[in-house]
């Protein structure tokens, strides 16, 4: 397949995903579920917005588009808050989606026109990751929306193996090379360039992430009552927030159940804990007598492979994502139980380090050394420790909601200590 012919099916198979997350009466699209979230039709629209800006109008906000200035501005993340895009004038949802096809006509024209090696090839990767990203954004929004569901339950998914909650492997000390360079991974973003060789102390990391019934001995022993688990900002959120248990566990009658999608359901035990904010984790990985890993521990553990002392392209190597391996693309609605992949599992053994749970690290958002901004010159910089107020952590290895064709064991995310609407679980790790 061409680079092309790449490009387009990542951009046919993202905008698939996105008509489905919409295809709801006009009243549901422009509902805002959450002050966190942006009701769906401002998603949409913002991902037609950005498609046309990075790909028609060559990056460039001053080039004339098909929006009015006024309306092309509405869809600038940076002007407007979450909370405060359901008051704004959006376009209607019949508008967005008819502008939302216009743009896709013409960029699947550019990208057919693209010469063979064009640099502008990366643009068009970044945009396929972005509507992707958006995609992941609006399960978030509808996870959180109340009322009857919307969305069934979620594709069935491989059974889990008994016996690995709670066990670990060992990553014993060296030199790694972290990072991608855009010869290895043409598409990688700006902020997991440049490679570039580390030492790591050994450590032990999780087999797995952590599961449900594990999370439950820790609420069972009052871990979030018990102040010595905590630190100071994670206590103070504690009590502030009144956090008692991972976010859409029910109590009172319903306890023992879980409110997803809308359905309410039992907690599954071997599944991997999910909608736990970087406080709780860590919280609990002080309670397991553990911590919580680098990211760079991380990326080790995903990607190395000591036998030949280069990186895998993905945890089990060179083959692309598949259902036997990883559970990605949205369609599960949930993380598989743990040990649903042995085939997934890196050099060191570790399982489900890609798909299922986004994984929180201690790391702040920092730039590799050598780093080097890409054309969307605002999605790593401003995020960067020390540019902000730093309050933001990494998180890795994608959640269940990510698509495979974005997900690389480099790839980075962030977000605020005290979210957890996002896909986020847990995997421990030990000084050795
Ligand atoms: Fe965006």
């Amino acid at each position: 397949m061409t680079t092309r012919e790449l490009l387009a099916e990542e951009l046919t198979t993202a905008r698939h995903r996105t008509l489905r997350l919409v295809d709801f009466d006009d009243a549901e699209v422009r509902r805002q579920y959450d002050p966190l979230m942006s009701p769906l039709v401002w998603d949409l629209a913002h991902i037609g917005q950005q498609e046309e800006l990075w790909l028609l109008r060559g990056g460039n906000p001053d080039r004339p588009g098909m929006l009015t200035r006024q309306v092309d501005q509405l869809y600038d993340a940076f002007v407007h808050s979450r909370a405060s895009r359901v008051d704004l004038p959006l376009l209607p949802p019949a508008d967005a989606r008819a502008y939302c096809a216009t743009v896709r006509n013409k960029v699947l024209d550019a990208l057919d026109a693209l010469p063979d090696d064009h640099p502008e090839a990366f643009t068009f990767g970044m945009v396929a990751s972005h509507e992707n990203q958006h995609d992941e954004t609006m399960l978030q929004a509808l996870n959180l929306r109340s009322g009857a569901p919307l969305l069934d339950r979620g594709a069935a998914l491989p059974a889990g193996r008994p016996g690995l909650a709670g066990t670990w492997v060992e990553v014993p000390a060296g030199e790694f090379v972290l990072g991608v360079d855009p010869a290895a991974e043409p598409f990688s973003l700006d902020n997991e360039r440049p490679a570039h060789t580390v030492d790591v102390p050994a450590f032990r990391i999780g087999r797995v992430p952590v599961t449900n019934g594990e999370w439950q001995q820790f609420i069972d022993d009052g871990g979030y009552d018990e102040r010595r688990w905590w630190t100071d900002a994670g206590w103070a959120h504690r009590q502030q927030a009144g956090v008692i248990a991972p976010q859409f566990w029910n109590t009172g009658t319903l306890a023992g159940t879980r409110t997803r999608f809308g359905h309410i359901e039992d907690i599954p035990a071997d599944e991997p804990v999910q909608h736990v904010d970087f406080h709780e984790a860590q919280a609990y990985a002080a309670w397991a007598g553990a911590r919580l890993p680098t990211e760079i521990e991380w990326e080790k553990a995903c990607a190395w492979d000591p036998e030949v002392g280069r990186r895998r392209r993905y945890p089990w190597g060179s083959d692309t994502p598949s259902a036997e391996r990883v559970n990605l693309g949205g369609d599960a609605l949930r993380p598989a139980p743990v040990g649903a992949y042995p085939g997934g599992a890196s050099a060191y053994g570790a399982e489900q380090m890609l798909g299922d749970v986004w994984e929180w690290t201690t790391s702040t958002l920092r730039p590799w050394p050598g780093f080097a901004p890409m054309v969307y010159e605002q999605y790593s910089s401003p995020f960067f420790d020390g540019i902000t107020s730093g309050d933001y952590r990494v998180l890795r290895g994608g959640s269940w909601a990510v698509a495979p064709g974005i997900l690389r064991p480099s790839f980075r995310n962030w977000d605020h200590p005290i979210r957890r609407q996002i896909f986020s679980g847990v995997r421990l790790a030990w000084d050795v």
